[in-house]
């Protein structure tokens, strides 16, 4: 279906201003963790949005947010589409935004050419995509793929020691005027438009990235305990020193994966010593290990590296430790369905693409599980991201959401065609 319809590039770019300055930083940047008070004011803001321009609000027990066009067709599930509002604690402006806001300009145009559409549209905000304050990450799309919350994220609290049933609870209180759906329900398909947040679209000029497929992660939370003791009188034959123990695995991880295979990803982003007092030995070390490969056999094998180099190093130590798994996203590839749709869409608007695999994990890999779904990337500024400086070039943003209205219509052709 080639429309001429065209996005509101100007309205895009003012909306994109005004979700950045909802916890904006000093250094231009967002902190807008999951279910925090900023995060409650966007979703707030999207939500009044949405009624102005008369569509529906609702939300489910996990706090996704969802704000529906209707479709001549009410009985027919909807096709979504959007990403997450949440961001880093030192986040870029346009890491999950642009997704949630192009989706909103998709539903803004077609409202204003009064274009019907069989099935109803459905623009959807994740919730706690970023994982950063409550692990692990796309929790709010992988309790939709299963259509409950997991019960062991009874327990679970966010960094600052809240409770995360005490974080939903406040805001899903905080919109009472949504309307309350099922978590988990039958949709036609999901398109997720984002930032690439790597650099081979820049460097290669290309305006849209087909996004085929996802590379694996996997958390851990490792606690390394040795014995707490004077820093300046316990000899070292006494010395059961847990950070020696966490240095020297960390040390021979760095060294062993990443030089020798250069799709792996290997990354420490939080460490704490306890009970973290300049002159005594720590008790324990904890810290976090972000893992990433887009192969699941890698993974599974720097999996047991991860794991024996800290055995060794603690035996040496005479620690011990603890490695508790936290996320679990297996590599995954996304509908050839949708991925036909997206080629045909960049056909109909002519535009140059680039198939390829996602390094960050997005919350179209739970989606995927339940429904046809694929992404879109458009090119980020030295492909920076999960910092403040994050950068999209207007027209690129602008191309992503054109490319997103017209994959929704292509793709909404293809699969209600059961192709
Ligand atoms: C998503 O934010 C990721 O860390 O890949
Ligand atoms: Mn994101
Ligand atoms: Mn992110």
């Amino acid at each position: 279906m080639n429309l001429r319809l065209q996005v509101n590039g100007k309205r895009l770019l003012k909306r994109l201003d005004d979700f950045a300055a909802i916890g904006a930083t000093p250094a231009g940047g967002v902190d807008r963790q999951a279910l925090s008070l900023e995060d409650r004011t966007a979703r707030a803001l999207l939500a009044d949005l949405a009624t102005q321009r008369g569509f529906s609000v609702f939300q489910d027990a996990m706090a996704n947010l969802f704000i529906r066009r209707d479709g001549n067709a009410p009985d027919r599930p909807p096709f979504l589409i959007g990403s997450h509002l949440d961001s880093q604690p030192t986040g870029g402006r346009y890491d999950g935004a642009l997704g949630t806001l192009a989706a909103f300009e998709v539903l803004e145009t077609l409202e204003d050419a009064a274009i019907d559409t069989e099935a109803p549209i459905e623009l959807v905000a994740w919730t706690n995509e970023e994982g950063s304050r409550f692990a692990p990450g796309t929790m709010g799309s992988m309790a939709f793929s299963v259509g409950h919350i997991p019960e062991d994220w009874q327990a679970t609290r966010g960094t600052d020691g809240v409770p995360l049933r005490n974080a939903l609870a406040a805001t899903l209180e905080a919109l009472p005027s949504a309307e309350r759906k099922a978590l988990g329900f039958p949709i036609l398909g999901y398109l997720e438009l984002h930032i690439e947040q790597g650099p081979s679209l820049e460097k290669e000029n290309i305006p849209i990235g087909i996004v085929t497929g996802i590379q694996g992660t996997r958390w851990f939370e490792v606690t390394v305990t040795g014995q707490a003791a004077h820093a300046g009188t316990t000899q070292l034959g006494f010395r059961r020193d847990p950070m020696v123990a966490v240095t020297s695995a960390l040390h021979a991880l760095y060294n062993g994966i990443m030089p020798a295979d250069e799709a792996a990803r290997l990354t420490v982003g939080r460490i704490a010593a306890q009970p973290g007092s300049i002159n005594a030995i720590p008790g324990s070390v904890t810290l976090t290990i972000d893992l990433r490969h887009p192969l699941l056999e890698r993974l599974i094998a720097i999996e047991a590296q991860v794991l024996a180099a800290f055995q060794t190093a603690c035996a040496a130590q005479g620690c011990s430790v603890d490695l508790r798994k936290t996320f679990d996203m297996s590599p995954a590839l996304f509908s050839k369905t949708v991925v036909e749709g997206l080629e045909q869409a960049a056909r109909h608007l002519g535009l140059p693409v680039k198939h390829m695999v996602s390094g960050a994990f997005h919350d179209a890999f739970y989606v995927a599980k339940v429904a046809p779904a694929a992404m879109i990337f458009v090119p980020c500024r030295e492909g920076l991201s999960h910092n403040e400086a994050e950068y999209v070039e207007p027209e690129h943003s602008i191309a992503g959401a054109q490319m997103l209205l017209q994959s929704t219509l292509d793709v909404l052709a293809m699969v209600a065609i059961g192709k």
